[in-house]
């Protein structure tokens, strides 16, 4: 089944910015969107201290992966030490999420708990023990990846979406503590885009129809779309911006 129906011709066009000299730590980059933002990253001279399970091997440039399963607190804080003692970390993205889906009757509380333990408390403490040395320093920037369901509540994602619009106002309330003091703390809320999560999304006929006719451009995100928007908001660029939670979804939030 396709991903694209009609219109729009594809990823976002190219933008580039100087990332030289600048590490970016981005939390599960081993794939999908994660992946994509490490690799814009690396494109644009940054060194990316990746924080994932999988190993990986066919990164170019200067990565460095950071093995850790980020829904154990422990291996979070230890993750982070670790990172912290070899690197000065000037990008922090919290990528790595989770979905699991249920409806809301039969939602089991062990399954809630997996989705708010690295979808929220992952987020939170990665950016207290990054965003410290950051403040300490004056400069910094947090990318969090929110959702259209930090907007809207979806079908059967009742835990996703309570997740996200917890990661938005998480990302806001923090963003105005830190505007001032030289950190700069945004989210991206990407749309429908074709990576392992929607796998069976994309696989299901009528939904996959039911998605494509909702979304204005004509076609699914694809992971190089958000990374555009990731180096954006990583940029000297993004100077002024704050506390923005940026829609990035072929229109499907103005529709
Ligand atoms: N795809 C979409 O349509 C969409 C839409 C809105 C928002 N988002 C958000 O964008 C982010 C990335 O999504 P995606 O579609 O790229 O997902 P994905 O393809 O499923 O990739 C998820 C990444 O997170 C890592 N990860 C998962 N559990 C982990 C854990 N316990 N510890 C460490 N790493 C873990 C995975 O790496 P390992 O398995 O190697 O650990 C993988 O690199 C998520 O926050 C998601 O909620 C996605």
């Amino acid at each position: 089944m396709t991903t694209e129906q009609k219109g729009s011709t594809g990823m976002a066009a190219p933008f580039t910015a100087d990332l030289t000299g600048k590490t970016a730590v981005v939390t599960g980059a081993s794939s999908g969107i994660g992946r994509a933002i490490a690799e814009e990253y690396l494109r644009n001279g940054a060194t990316v201290v990746g924080l994932h399970r999988r190993p990986v091997t066919t990164f170019g440039g200067k990565y460095v992966p950071a093995l850790a399963d980020l829904s154990d607190p422990a291996q979070v804080r230890a993750a982070a030490a670790g990172v912290l003692r070899e690197h000065r970390v000037d990008i922090l993205v919290n990528n790595a999420g989770l979905n699991l889906r249920h409806p809301f009757e039969d939602f089991p509380f062990e399954d809630w708990d997996r989705v708010q333990q690295l979808n929220v408390r992952t987020v939170v403490e990665l950016t207290q023990l990054f965003g410290r040395p950051m403040l300490e320093r004056g400069s910094g920037v947090i990318v969090n990846l929110a959702s259209m369901l930090s907007f809207t509540g979806g079908f059967t994602a009742s835990a996703y979406a309570a997740s996200k619009g917890a990661v938005a106002q998480f990302t806001k309330s923090v963003a105005n503590e830190w505007a001032g003091r030289g950190v700069r703390v945004n989210a991206i809320a990407p749309g429908f885009i074709s990576t392992e999560m929607n796998v069976a999304l994309v696989a299901d006929e009528t939904r996959n129809r039911q998605i494509l006719e909702r979304i204005p451009a004509g076609r699914w995100g694809c992971a190089e779309d958000i990374a555009g928007a990731a180096l954006f908001l990583a940029s000297d660029a993004a100077g002024f911006v704050h506390g923005t939670v940026l829609p990035v979804d072929g229109g499907y939030l103005a529709r």
